[in-house]
């Protein structure tokens, strides 16, 4: 695929995003077409009232495939609404479209602002073009595999200078403990504490963590600089596809989120991001300065350890086997 043919994929998502933008803002304000509750209605998917969706999702997903599938009729798409009614994501190497409607539903039922839109393309099953617009925040991540990645057309990181982060103790984490609640809350929980706690006490010494409740939004604060690291388990390709290749052109990092805790001691190194297996690491970029005890993507890879190497693993049914 050609640096313009994938300018061109970029440019249908941004125009698609922003042409499902007002919908987006009616539905989180309750107004215009989705002013009446009837219109809204929130449903708990499988039961679960944490893990929702409400007639936007459904609309903006309708949306953005009907226009998607007219201008490549011969591309691939997985949508978290139409993968979760029909339980099942279609995985080729084929072009295929990734879209989130709402990433972070919870969020827009509550009105928190942190909630967007998601539409990330990938080709031979790894994503090459991204989008994510948080249209309460008025935000607009864009990225493009080995071309950058842009908040409102200002290149990311966007703070600077950043600073060399060696260990946790300097991290500002970000992660979900995620919708679904059973019982591998216990492990999340375990896994967090032992992240937390001050090295005295036997954990990782981390400086804080924050949730704000949507992958997408996670993952931006790594592209724009702001969050050192971000851990999650369980999370799907519709929710990571965009955002990964946002971070990843703004110099950050992406692993295999694989909790080592528990595994016998041994050399381990994390591995690539797969982003249907459900399970992520990001780092954000690190600058290469003299003087620093490694290049930044050499103090990436030693963060990554260092939280892999506490958080326990969960067994989650990777996308597309259901
Ligand atoms: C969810 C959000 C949440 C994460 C879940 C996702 P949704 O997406 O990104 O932060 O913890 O794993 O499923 O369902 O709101 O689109």
């Amino acid at each position: 695929m050609s640096a313009d043919e994938l300018k061109g994929f970029l440019a249908t998502a941004v125009a698609l995003a922003k042409e499902v933008g007002p919908a987006f803002k009616d539905g989180f304000w309750r107004k215009g077409q989705f002013a009446n509750a009837d219109d809204f209605a929130v449903e708990g998917k499988k039961g679960n009232a944490a893990d929702c969706v409400t007639a936007v999702d459904c609309h903006i997903e309708r949306v953005l495939f009907s226009r998607l599938r007219s201008i490549y009729p011969h591309h691939k798409f997985v949508g978290e609404e139409t993968t979760a009614e029909c339980g099942d994501a279609a995985i080729t190497d084929d072009p295929t479209w990734i879209v989130d409607p709402v990433d972070g539903t919870n969020n827009f039922v509550h009105h928190h602002h942190f909630t967007g839109v998601s539409i990330g393309l990938a080709i031979d099953k790894q994503p090459v073009v991204g989008v994510v617009y948080l249209p309460i925040l008025d935000e607009l991540y864009t990225g493009i595999r080995g071309q950058g990645s842009f908040l409102n057309g200002q290149r990311l990181p966007l703070v600077g200078p950043l600073t060399t982060p060696t260990s946790l103790a300097q991290c500002m984490m970000v992660s979900e403990h995620g919708s679904s609640h059973d019982e591998t809350m216990h492990s999340r929980m375990r896994s967090l504490t032992r992240l937390l706690l001050a090295k005295e006490h036997g954990g990782a010494g981390l400086e804080s963590l924050r949730f704000a409740g949507a992958a997408t939004s996670d993952m931006s604060l790594i592209a724009k600089g702001v969050a050192e690291v971000h851990w999650e388990i369980g999370l799907h390709a519709w929710d990571i596809a965009a955002a990964s290749v946002i971070v990843t052109e703004s110099g950050g990092a992406v692993f295999d989120g694989s909790g080592w805790w528990g595994l016998p001691e041994g050399e381990r190194e994390p591995q690539p991001l797969n982003i249907w297996n459900r399970k992520i690491v990001s780092v954000r970029y690190i600058p290469d300065l003299p003087g620093q005890p490694g290049s930044g993507r050499e103090l990436q890879i030693q963060l990554a350890k260092e939280l892999l190497s506490v958080v326990e693993d969960i067994p989650c049914t990777p996308d597309g086997l259901h």
